[in-house]
């Protein structure tokens, strides 16, 4: 049977709190109007599917100061962080434990479903995506990062990073029954589902807009929490990996290297007319 989470192991390390805390400070500051955009009511309903330790949940309920936000993950870990990190925003933030592959909230429950870095890493991905339109509002919003490992780009190096995202990003996903490349099919995902006012905006993630060390520890926080599946998956060894990322980081830091990763932001409406 299909492992409905096969990043489990990464997802729970450590290494992922220091991740989502510096994906957050990097992403979140071009992400906000992207947020901003959407007509919702003052009292809006919102759905953060996949919410981790609740980086974006609380910055939503900062952004839309009465609406009620929902935060749903299947590590307790990382909901008990939240929770413990957040209680100022409770009882209007909440998080809960709930899997997106058993979401059981009604139909046009939410006027906003968030999901951010989580569908490159399941599989079924568009049966999820398809459970939120279900779960939203006619006339709401979907709002999804979904990662593509064919968008992140270094300078040339030794060893090259190049070769090692090539070889890596396919292999793991197939590995792992996932896409990590679905940065590029979710608007072939979202017009399936006949959802309207599809947009797919890009944050920039690179070393002129986000200071480097931001950048530098999102590639740490991988590189401390993959290389041992990425050897397991794939023909880089982990020391191997270890030496790409090393490479990596030494590019984001070098003050004339460049490096950039395109961070697709999507949204779609629920039509009205159903
Ligand atoms: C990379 S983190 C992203 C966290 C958060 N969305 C953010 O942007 O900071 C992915 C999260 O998805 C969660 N996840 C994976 N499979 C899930 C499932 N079936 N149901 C709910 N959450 C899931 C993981 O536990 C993890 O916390």
């Amino acid at each position: 049977m299909t492992n409905l989470n096969p990043q489990g192991k990464q997802m729970a390390d450590e290494s992922m709190v220091r991740n989502l805390d510096a994906q957050a400070r990097a992403i979140w500051p071009q992400e906000i109007d992207l947020f901003r955009r959407y007509p919702l009511p003052e009292n809006a309903r919102i759905l953060d599917a996949g919410c981790g330790t609740g980086e974006i949940s609380w910055r939503l309920a900062e952004l839309f100061p009465k609406a009620g936000v929902a935060g749903i993950d299947i590590i307790d870990a990382h909901l008990n962080l939240a929770r413990s990190r957040y209680a100022n925003l409770a009882p209007r933030l909440t998080f809960e434990h709930h899997s997106v592959f058993d979401l059981t909230f009604p139909s046009r429950s939410f006027d906003l479903v968030v999901c951010r870095h989580v569908l490159h890493s399941i599989p079924h991905a568009d049966r999820v995506v398809a459970q939120f339109a279900r779960i939203t509002k006619p006339g709401g919003y979907l709002h999804l990062i979904p990662e593509d490992y064919g968008m992140l780009h270094f300078a040339r190096g030794i060893p090259d990073p190049r070769d090692f995202w090539h070889e890596v990003a396919p292999k793991f996903a197939e590995a792992t029954n996932t896409d990590l490349f679905i940065g590029r099919h979710i608007f072939g995902i979202l017009s399936a589902l006949k959802l309207e006012e599809i947009h797919i905006d890009y944050v920039v993630v690179d070393t002129i807009r986000v200071p480097r060390e931001t950048f530098a520890a999102i590639i740490e926080a991988w590189r401390d929490g993959y290389v041992e599946s990425i050897a397991e998956y794939t023909k880089f060894s982990a020391k191997l990996a270890t030496d790409h990322f090393d490479q990596m980081i030494a590019n984001i830091r070098d003050p004339r290297g460049y490096a950039v990763w395109m961070v697709p932001v999507v949204s779609a409406r629920v039509p009205t007319q159903t």
